[in-house]
């Protein structure tokens, strides 16, 4: 990565500008109702990780809202790479891509109207730079009061605009000391943290929960890189009452990429103890996911957007 970063650019519905000077209109219902679908890739090399892939899930998303998207892949595609040459990257550098549809302008009324015509917001920044902390030892999770919704009110696979079921968990969780949350279901499952897919190491097994939670595109990818080396995963219900066999524990999300978790709050306020730095099987999985980020940058290396 190059000494020098560059500017963090927005594009919104094809204007470009500095980030910070980028507006909507406020009856934008993005902004009135969260009544949006969005998606957030990082580059490897400048190589879109998993492009097609988080295409497929915004259009996933918005089909599971009824949103008719008035934006085809390519324009979508063609402005992302306007907005990242703006931005003023070069090779060595990597960004960070958050593409957001919002259903439009309309007047203050919940029901969604045929007329709209959605609206985008593209932005291109640097990398988020997590505390090294959370790779060198772990990020702490509290389990909070806040429960996930259940999918039959909200479906946690439609990656949309509203995260306050999220963002109450993990005000929760931060007020409880840890850095993030473990969500339960309503029936006490384990879903997934505020903002990535979890995994632990329970009886020498690889598992994730399959209750609540979005299909992380990372957590996809680590099923493909463990079948290469023949390491098995298992996406199972993850009861709160198994935690306490759980040996260790990590975070998956496109950006995070594994992380360890060292400390785990649960709601008696008991601690759970992980690895310091990830277990055995937690750095292995980092670095299987490491090799297959190297061999899908070779195999899409004239995908490179820069
Ligand atoms: N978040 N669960 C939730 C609720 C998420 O928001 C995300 C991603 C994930 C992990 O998905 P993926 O592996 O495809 O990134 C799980 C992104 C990174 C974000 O909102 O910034």
């Amino acid at each position: 990565m190059s000494d020098f970063s560059f500017c963090s650019i927005a594009n919104v519905n094809g204007s470009i500008s500095p980030l910070e000077e980028a507006t909507i209109p406020i009856m934008d219902r993005g902004f009135l109702y969260g009544d949006s679908v969005y998606e957030v890739f990082r580059t490897y090399e400048g190589v879109p990780f998993l492009l097609k892939e988080h295409f497929d899930r915004l259009e996933n998303s918005a089909k599971l809202i009824g949103m008719r998207l008035g934006q085809s892949r390519q324009q979508l595609l063609g402005e992302i790479q306007r907005t990242i040459q703006a931005s003023g990257v070069i090779k060595g550098q990597e960004v960070y891509v958050r593409y957001q549809i919002t259903r439009g302008e309309g007047t203050v009324d919940l029901f969604p109207g045929q007329e709209l015509i959605t609206r985008f917001v593209i932005i291109v920044k640097p990398l988020p730079v997590w505390n090294p902390e959370f790779y060198r030892v772990g990020m702490t999770l509290a389990i909070p009061e806040t429960r996930r919704n259940p999918v039959n009110c909200l479906d946690p696979n439609i990656k949309g605009g509203n995260y306050l079921n999220n963002i109450l968990a993990l005000q929760e969780a931060r007020a409880l000391g840890a850095d993030d949350c473990l969500i339960l279901s309503i029936d006490d499952r384990v879903t997934e943290a505020s903002n990535s897919n979890l995994w632990f190491v329970i009886g020498g097994r690889l598992v994730t929960p399959q209750a609540d939670n979005l299909r992380g595109l990372t957590r996809i990818s680590l099923y493909q890189a463990c079948r290469l080396q023949d390491l098995q995963t298992f996406e199972e219900d993850v009861l709160l009452s198994s935690l306490s066999a759980a040996t260790e524990c990590f975070v998956t999300s496109s950006t995070r990429e594994v992380m360890p978790v060292c400390r785990l709050r649960m709601p008696d306020g008991r601690q759970l103890s992980f690895p310091s730095g990830g277990g055995e099987l937690t750095r292995k999985v980092m670095q299987l996911y490491k090799t297959f980020i190297e061999s899908y940058v070779h195999q899409y290396a004239e995908t490179a957007l820069f």
